[in-house]
């Protein structure tokens, strides 16, 4: 397993490796102006890609990316797609409105919550782990045959968070008794744990089709995800970085990740979408620009809670993913 973890600007990556993106089709979830989704987005423009399908739940949230793109790069396209996450069924019409574009090359699945107050999606699900994962299940499932259509090398990266390390499925309560025993730094632990395993069993059953999968920790960027945090949340991560290393569910230590740039943030996906040097790692969680796997705990680990968590995801979504 590879361990040069390196913080790295997108275009450093983009530098090495973004030629492979020319004249690609992709899809980004979570595009706004201040979302590491939209800045992946403009970075991935200067690579002249075809198309780039910007998701996000209003129009207005991707109008002035789109209008970026425009002017850096007018050969770019762009289209938006309309995608609430938090209603599969609006989930399914997304993919429905996808029905003219033949393939899509990498699907990055970026959007995302954090630490909401307690509520659940149209579907009933605790949010974090509606948004954050079970959409995700759904879309990937219902793309895959365009994602196949573009051929090997084509990817599935799904954005996650260090706080995988903190999380696990809570196989028997994973929506908190309804709220009577939520805390939102266990449940978006869990979606993120949900993320990565997913990805793991995801990589396992498509690598032999050299369809990329990855799940990506993103470091830290101030952005819109903090929207939920208390008002003194900086000062708060301050002192626990102070206090010294925080111990994941093996008791095994680890540091909170620094505060990157957006550009840094972005390039870890741009990883998991292109770099050639990590194809044999397929499944593996990045951290850094490198295969971390070596990060993660027992509970993630562990192939029996992939199946439970695939099986417990199709019942969920009502919709049967067999590879
Ligand atoms: N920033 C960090 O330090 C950090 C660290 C670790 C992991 N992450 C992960 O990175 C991802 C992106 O976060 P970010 O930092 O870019 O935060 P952000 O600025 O809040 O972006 C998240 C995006 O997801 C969208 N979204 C939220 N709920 C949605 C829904 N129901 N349907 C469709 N879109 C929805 C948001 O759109 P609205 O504006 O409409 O809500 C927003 O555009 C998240 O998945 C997060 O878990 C971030």
């Amino acid at each position: 397993m590879s361990n040069n973890q390196q913080i790295l600007r997108s275009e450093v990556v983009l530098e090495k490796y973004g030629k492979a993106l020319a004249g690609k089709t992709v899809l980004i979830t979570g595009v706004s102006d201040d979302s590491i989704a939209g800045e992946l987005a403009l970075q991935l423009s200067a690579a002249n890609p075809k198309l780039l399908i910007l998701s996000a739940r209003a129009e207005a949230k991707v109008a002035g990316i789109q209008d970026k793109i425009k002017s850096a790069k007018p050969n770019v396209e762009t289209r938006f797609l309309n995608m609430d996450l938090s209603d599969l069924a609006a989930v399914r019409d997304a993919v429905e409105d996808l029905k003219d574009v033949s393939h899509i090359d990498h699907l990055v699945c970026v959007a995302g919550v954090m630490f909401p107050p307690y509520s659940k999606t149209k579907d009933g699900f605790e949010s974090q782990l509606g948004v954050n994962y079970l959409a995700n299940f759904l879309l990937v499932k219902l793309l895959l045959p365009k994602i196949r259509a573009a051929g090997s090398d084509s990817s599935v990266v799904i954005m996650a968070s260090s706080m995988a390390r903190q999380g696990k499925m809570h196989f028997d309560d994973f929506n908190f008794s309804d709220g009577r025993t939520y805390d939102p730094m266990v449940a978006y632990g869990q979606s993120n744990a949900a993320r990565v395993m997913f990805v793991k069993r995801l990589g396992e059953k498509l690598k032999a089709e050299k369809i990329r999968v990855f799940s990506v920790d993103p470091g830290a960027v101030q952005t819109g995800l903090q929207r939920h945090c208390p008002p003194n949340f900086l000062d708060q991560v301050d002192d626990w970085k102070k206090a010294g290393a925080m111990v994941d569910m093996d008791g095994k230590p680890f540091e909170i990740p620094p505060w990157t740039t957006s550009s840094e943030g972005a390039a870890t996906l741009i990883t998991g979408m292109v770099d050639p040097t990590i194809a044999d790692y397929n499944g593996s969680y990045l951290n850094q620009n490198a295969v971390s796997d070596h990060e993660l705990h027992t509970h993630i680990n562990d192939e029996g809670n992939w199946a439970e968590l695939w099986e417990l995801s199709e019942s969920l979504t009502k919709e049967r993913f067999s590879l």
